[in-house]
């Protein structure tokens, strides 16, 4: 018999049988060898190896969880910036659960990664599930910082598409927007318990680091009133350390320029602005082979790297994470290690031939630990 309250709860609608990937308690353990080079205890192997038989956390030291937490980014195989793994600081908040606890944690995790500008990486793990199946807290933001998508007549949205559905729920639960709503608001952040249920959290006033978007040449691009944020947080995904998922476990890098400037202000289902900007710049887009995209989408990143490089905010150019992902892969190479890597994420979106890791050939393969999508958490539960 179980002991989970989960499976316990006697008015709760059986819970959906738990897909419990068949794990492989030496391949989850192997990243130990790293942390002691002397060799585990073989009493302490056995211990983490029944508790990954047993499908129950495993009971990682904090210096044993931050190595997994560096060794998941080293693995992640969409990631440019992975030279960088070491540097990665890790907050163990496994003891962390209730929503309000949470949000405290995670207004800490901003103000830290943000470092004043000099952007730090940060990896914080809250409590996980106590079963396999079992309700974990969840974060239900992309990110923690994110800007409001609001529909609008017609298909019309104002702000970023890829947040409607998520600004709906918000608003569903009792967010109050602005009184004057903009294409840049911040959302609240959505955070559940053991319990599931989502619990609003509005950002206070200052937390959020953003920089307003101006171009070194042309004085009009200021008055477009473009601003990103300092740092992504992705807080979406699923940390798997020895067997374990940490639900909620947000990480941090800096931003590549590109990320921004060529993505989330370019796409036509984001932003979309690389008409607006060609129009600026007098361009003819009445047919493509006047490359007027291509050129909006050149001043569009230059302005942003300019501009966060004049905030003070840490951000890496393409070109120069792109050499570092080579730099990283020789090095990784001189450790006798393969590494997993996905060429249509890695390679950049702007100029991607110039770059050097266009022309490497990149294999994914299964890692551990590492950093994986997760269904988003369902509403109503
Ligand atoms: N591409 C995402 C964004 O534009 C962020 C993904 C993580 N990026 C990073 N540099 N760590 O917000």
């Amino acid at each position: 018999m179980s002991q989970c309250p989960f499976h316990r709860q006697p008015s709760a609608p059986p819970p959906p049988k738990p897909v419990v990937a068949a794990v492989d308690p030496t391949a989850e353990l192997a990243f130990l060898d790293e942390v002691y080079p002397a060799g585990i205890e073989p009493e302490r192997r056995t211990r983490l190896e029944a508790a990954i038989a047993a499908h129950q956390a495993a009971p990682l030291t904090s210096k044993e969880l931050t190595w997994a937490g560096r060794i998941a980014w080293r693995n992640h195989s969409r990631c440019i910036g992975r030279l960088h793994w070491r540097s990665l600081i890790v907050r163990d908040h496994r003891g962390i659960e209730a929503p309000d606890a949470i949000a405290e944690s995670l207004r800490e995790h901003l103000t830290l990664a943000q470092n004043d500008g000099t952007v730090s990486s940060y990896l914080t793990v809250f409590a996980p599930a106590e079963c396999a199946g079992g309700p974990a807290p969840r974060i239900w933001n992309a990110q923690l910082c994110g800007y409001a998508g609001y529909r609008g007549p017609g298909e019309t949205i104002l702000g970023d598409p890829a947040n409607a559905p998520f600004t709906d729920l918000a608003l569903q639960l009792g967010w109050q927007r602005p009184k004057h709503p903009t294409a840049f608001d911040l959302l609240p952040w959505i955070i559940s318990g053991r319990d599931g249920q989502p619990q609003l959290f509005p950002l206070p006033q200052g937390l959020v680091r953003e920089v307003p978007i101006h171009h070194p040449e042309y004085s009009w691009f200021e008055a477009l009133g473009l601003r990103w944020y300092a740092v992504p947080v992705i807080a979406n995904m699923r940390f798997r350390a020895a067997g374990t998922d940490y639900e909620a476990s947000p990480f941090n890098g800096w931003y590549m320029g590109t990320e921004i400037g060529s993505r989330n202000l370019g796409d036509t289902h984001r932003y979309n602005l690389l008409p607006l900007i060609a129009d600026r710049l007098g361009l003819d887009r009445r047919r493509s082979r006047t490359l007027w995209q291509d050129r909006a989408l050149l001043e569009l990143n230059q302005a942003v790297l300019h501009s966060y490089a004049a905030a003070g905010v840490k951000m890496v150019d393409h070109h120069t994470a792109s050499e570092e992902f080579i730099k990283f892969r020789d090095r990784e190479a001189s450790h006798g290690r393969a590494i997993s890597a996905r060429w249509d994420w890695i390679v950049p979106p702007m100029s991607a031939s110039a770059t050097r890791v266009f022309h490497t050939p990149m294999s994914e393969f299964a890692t551990t630990p590492d950093f994986h999508y997760q269904p988003a958490p369902a509403y109503p539960r």
